[in-house]
């Protein structure tokens, strides 16, 4: 193993291109390119999604090395994401990572996205373990016992939609762009998150479900436009509140009940939904309660980025974990 460890980490699973430079387990550059072209069909459409990738790929990873002031010659590794996401988007990423290994003789990492979500605590902290995380994303709800870097197991996960599909879906209803769970979070800060109350799904073990609450708000928000049709302009704030307060009482409950059960008091959370000012707020005071140590992590490792590959890549390389040319994106994967 070559000293210092340098990782060039990519991350294309979604609908942002992300490449990072990672030396010894800290961040030296970490760029994001979001893709505004998603906007206006109010979701993310991955034909869309893959092609921008391939405008986007290589100007962000020359950007990546030249903030980083690092040249190629000095990367140890290439780690990207080969699972889970939108399959055109992570051939873009795969391809250009096995590329880049095989050009310049390099050995190549795979990372599972989730993982990597989780792992994005450790870049700015050092969770003891065992660590349980909530991991709360647009495409996945999971709560996740760590009890290593590498060792990871999803004690409990959405049965159907995600949180963030929730945030976005029912941001949509009211009439707000993709991806519209920020907006919601912020016309949340001024409303009344008690104004109104929908129903929460009782699941059983650690499990999720936020269908049912989804058709909640759309016929609850469908009723009242057909009394009022100005009922969602005059009632935005609350309702944003009252949605957002249940969504993450929902989140908590579950993250309570899994902490008891495994007696684990390093809690955290991760993923692009664990930027909203509600449930972070949330996770703070419930840990105040039951005396847990809490980690959030900072708001640009929250939502997609590359610097989280980066740090999964080097507890990899460090394990000596590698991958061949031979691998292949893979839309889903289990751990
Ligand atoms: O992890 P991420 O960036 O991408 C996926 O892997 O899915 O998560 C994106 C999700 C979207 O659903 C987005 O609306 C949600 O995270 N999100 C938020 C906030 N910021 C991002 N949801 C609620 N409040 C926020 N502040
Ligand atoms: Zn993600």
């Amino acid at each position: 193993m070559n000293s210092p460890v340098t990782i060039l980490a990519i991350e294309s699973s979604c609908d942002e291109t992300s490449a990072a430079i990672i030396r010894d387990g800290k961040v030296l550059s970490n760029l994001i390119a979001t893709q505004k072209v998603h906007e206006r069909y109010g979701g993310v459409v991955p034909e869309l999604a893959s092609r921008v990738h391939m405008q986007n790929i290589i100007p962000v990873v020359d950007v990546a090395f030249q903030d980083a002031g690092v040249s190629k010659d000095e990367i140890s590794a290439v780690a990207f994401t080969q699972a889970p996401g939108l399959i055109g988007s992570l051939l873009v990423g795969s391809c250009f990572a096995k590329s880049f290994a095989q050009a310049n003789n390099l050995p190549l990492i795979s990372v599972h996205h989730m993982q990597a979500h989780v792992l994005a605590h450790f870049i700015t902290e050092n969770p003891p373990f065992p660590f349980l995380c909530l991991t709360v994303s647009g495409g996945h709800t999971q709560i996740v016992l760590c009890r290593d870097y590498l060792d990871m197991e999803v004690v409990g996960e959405t049965i159907d939609d995600a949180a963030g599909e929730a945030f976005d879906k029912f941001a949509k209803m009211m009439g707000l762009p993709y991806p519209g769970g920020p907006l919601v979070d912020k016309y949340a800060a001024t409303g009344d998150p008690l104004k109104f109350k929908f129903p929460m799904a009782e699941m059983k073990d650690f499990s999720f479900s936020f269908s049912g609450v989804k058709t909640a708000f759309l016929y609850f928000l469908q009723n009242q436009t057909k009394l009022n049709p100005n009922f969602i302009e005059e009632n935005r704030d609350d309702l944003c509140a009252s949605a957002q307060h249940t969504i993450v009482n929902m989140l908590m409950a579950k993250l309570v009940k899994a902490a008891k059960h495994y007696r684990i008091r390093h809690v955290g959370i991760a993923g692009g939904v664990s930027a909203n000012s509600g449930l972070r707020k949330a996770l703070t005071e419930t840990g105040k309660k039951l005396n847990w140590t809490t980690y959030i992590p900072p708001f640009e490792y929250c939502t997609d980025n590359a610097a989280m590959i980066g740090i999964t890549g080097y507890h990899k390389y460090m394990k000596g974990s590698f991958t061949d040319l031979t691998v292949t994106a893979s839309a889903r994967a289990s751990w």
